[in-house]
């Protein structure tokens, strides 16, 4: 389970002055669910999933993953309890392979070929063209990403956060990676953390939760959140205004 309680993180602005980025953000996630966090641009969705994974550090609040407190572990310690995150805008690593990459977040130097394409397939790339590729500048925007959701799906964790997994990815590798997330909630394999704008990825959600200026605008079972977001968009974008932006 991961509990999240009263998270804040906050920075100085320009001025000075301080800037609210996570306002007391409470959630509770049960093990094995697919969740599905959305709302505006600059709501605060990045910044939680990365206070999640370390890479923020929060001034207020607490996360307890698997009842164990996370608050104050560093990004490996996090790891090695199976907490596991992919970036908004992934990084690329010149000079690694595809192959290495998986076999490092595999944990496994065994990590055999087949293996590795199974991960490259599940995320609609043709495996023979990438394994051997190194994961630099030559990659696009979308290959960049979906070779680093394969390197989650490789890791096997417990909890698994992505960030915008649908952002440059074609329509055709995006349908074989929604598929992906279903089978692997189906098969209740991790739970899943999912930051996304798209509509068959929020169909996919046991529960919603929007966050809009770094508080939990809303939060609960799809079939009650999903219509009202739906009409809030089409009735005015209302969602839209109510953020930062
Ligand atoms: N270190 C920082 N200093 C100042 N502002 C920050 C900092 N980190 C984040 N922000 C601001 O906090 C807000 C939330 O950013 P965040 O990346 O979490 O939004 P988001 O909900 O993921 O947006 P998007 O949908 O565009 O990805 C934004 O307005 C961003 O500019
Ligand atoms: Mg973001």
């Amino acid at each position: 389970m991961l509990e999240i309680k009263n998270l804040c993180y906050q920075v100085e602005g320009e001025s000075g002055q301080e800037l609210g980025i996570l306002n007391d953000v409470s959630l509770s996630i049960a093990d094995n669910k697919l969740v599905v966090i959305t709302g505006p641009n600059g709501g605060g969705k990045t910044t939680l999933a990365k206070a999640i994974m370390g890479l923020v550090p929060p001034t207020a609040g607490s996360i307890c993953w698997n009842g164990t407190d996370i608050t104050h572990m560093s990004i490996t310690q996090r790891a090695q309890l199976g907490v596991s995150y992919g970036f908004q805008q992934p990084p690329r690593f010149k000079g690694l392979r595809v192959k290495d990459l998986l076999a490092l977040a595999a944990g496994s130097e065994k990590l055999t070929r087949e293996e590795g394409c199974q991960y490259l397939t599940r995320v609609g790339l043709c495996a023979a063209d990438y394994i051997d590729r190194e994961v630099d500048a030559s990659l696009s925007g979308g290959e960049v990403k979906r070779i680093e959701i394969a390197t989650i799906l490789a890791r096997r964790s417990g909890l698994m956060i992505f960030d915008e997994p649908e952002a440059g990815i074609d329509l055709w590798s995006f349908a074989r990676l929604t598929e992906t997330f279903k089978a692997i909630h189906q098969r209740r394999e991790a739970t899943l953390l999912i930051i996304s704008h798209q509509e068959r990825i929020i169909d996919l959600a046991d529960e919603i939760v929007m966050i809009s200026d770094g508080k939990v605008a809303k939060q609960g079972p799809k079939d009650e959140i999903f219509p009202q977001i739906l009409a809030n968009t089409v009735a005015g974008c209302s969602y839209m205004s109510e953020g930062r932006n």
